[in-house]
Parts: C-alpha cells; sequence; structure tokens
C-alpha cells in the first residue's frame, strides 16, 4: 500500500524542487496527444501540479485522481491557490477501479505513479475503459529534460533512499515491461523513451459506422 507524507511531498518537492518540471511535461503531453480540451484526468495526480499544468496550458477542464485523501485536501489548495476551483475536480480513487464512468475522459496523464500500482494491467484496462473513442492517454514517469533530470539527480546526490528507489522503479519498469502490459491488454500504442521519460502514449480508436 502506497504512503506518502502529502504536505511534505508538496512543499518540497512538487513546489520545490521538481517544480519546473510540471510545466513541461504538461506542454509534451498536450504536444503529443493534440488534446486541448474536454475532460483531462490527472491520474494518481498527488497534490496535483500536473493537472494544475494541463488546465493553465489548454481548455481542458481536469480531475485529479488518487487514492489518498491526504493527497487530495493538499490539492484543493493547490487548485485555489492558482484559481482554479470548480475547473479542476477532485475525486478519490485508484487505477484498478477508476471513479469514471465508461468513455468520460478526453485525455488521461499520469506521472511518476503507474509504479506504484499493485495490479498494472488492471490499471490501463480502466483507462482504455474510461477513455471516449478516440480519446488519449500518456502515462509514465520523467522529469521532462535532461537538463532538469541532472538538476534534480544534483540535488537528490545525497538521498540514498531517494535515488536508489528511482533506480529500482527504472530497473522493474523498463520500456519493454511496459510494451507487454499494453500487448496483454489488447492495446496498440507506444511506449517511448528519451530525455523527457518514458511514456505509454495511446489513443483509443474512434468508432467506426
Ligand atoms: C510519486 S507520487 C506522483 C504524484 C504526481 N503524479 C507527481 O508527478 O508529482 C505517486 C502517486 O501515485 C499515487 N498512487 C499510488 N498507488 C496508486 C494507484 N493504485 N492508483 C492511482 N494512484 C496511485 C499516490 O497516491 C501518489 O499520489
Amino acid at each position: 500500500m502506497f504512503a506518502m507524507n502529502a504536505r511534505e511531498y508538496n512543499d518540497r518537492i512538487m513546489n520545490g524542487l521538481f517544480r519546473d518540471i510540471y510545466p513541461l511535461l504538461a506542454e509534451q503531453a498536450l504536444a503529443r496527444t493534440g488534446v486541448k480540451s474536454g475532460l483531462c484526468i490527472d491520474l494518481g495526480g498527488g497534490p496535483g501540479m500536473l493537472g494544475i499544468r494541463m488546465a493553465l496550458s489548454s481548455d481542458l477542464r481536469v480531475a485529479i485522481v488518487d487514492p489518498l485523501a491526504d493527497c487530495l485536501a493538499v490539492a484543493e489548495e493547490n487548485i485555489a491557490r492558482h484559481g482554479l476551483t470548480g475547473r479542476i475536480t477532485t475525486r478519490q480513487g485508484s487505477a484498478e477501479a477508476l471513479p469514471l464512468a465508461d468513455g468520460e475522459a478526453d485525455l488521461i496523464v499520469s506521472r511518476g505513479s503507474i509504479y506504484f500500482w499493485e495490479d498494472q494491467g488492471r490499471g490501463l484496462a480502466e483507462v482504455y475503459r474510461a477513455l471516449r473513442s478516440g480519446g488519449w492517454a500518456y502515462i509514465g514517469g520523467g522529469f521532462g529534460s535532461q537538463a532538469l533530470r541532472d538538476r534534480i539527480f544534483a540535488e537528490k546526490a545525497g538521498d540514498a533512499e531517494w535515488t536508489e528507489g528511482v533506480a529500482e522503479r527504472r530497473r522493474k519498469n523498463p520500456p519493454s515491461h511496459f510494451r507487454t502490459l499494453l500487448a496483454e491488454a489488447g492495446i496498440s500504442g507506444e511506449v517511448r523513451s528519451d530525455d523527457s521519460g518514458t511514456w505509454i502514449v495511446f489513443q483509443k480508436p474512434a468508432r467506426t459506422k
């Protein structure tokens, strides 16, 4: 069961060391998927900073989905601080049982969360179910650019628990692992690994008449 101190993570990481990655990651997700309006889900969004940046860079409405109530309470504060109350909402739930109706989402983004899902295959199947026909998923992890990654790793150099945790998650979740998950779920998509991170990207096929 995943656990973290939501307020500390928010203050030290999301609004501290990681602050600059979210605007860049949002631009990358928007550019890659081309989805600029409708409902975007920030899955495993924690205190919500990627979802907030998605809204600030587009016309999207956003729902932050996370299993941890503490994270969503901090997300509500961040949403209000950015003047986005009403446009961004929060929903408690997990990837394996998304609190979403079939076809409700136009875009599902998720950063740094799939590594913690207890059943990644089930989570990806849920993402597929919750997307509308023609909707997109952008799911994975990374820091947006090599320069930001280098800066974060330099600052975290003395934190062995963090650096070893990141290394272990990468080792257990190589691109080939994500490709296998997609194939097992019968989802056609790509897994790209570059300076921005490692991302599963797919579009749910549009309905044919
Ligand atoms: C490392 S944090 C990343 C938070 C945020 N996406 C970011 O990039 O800053 C991992 C997040 O995944 C969430 N999480 C853990 N297990 C999950 C699951 N089964 N389904 C959805 N989210 C989950 C955690 O509650 C946490 O907010």
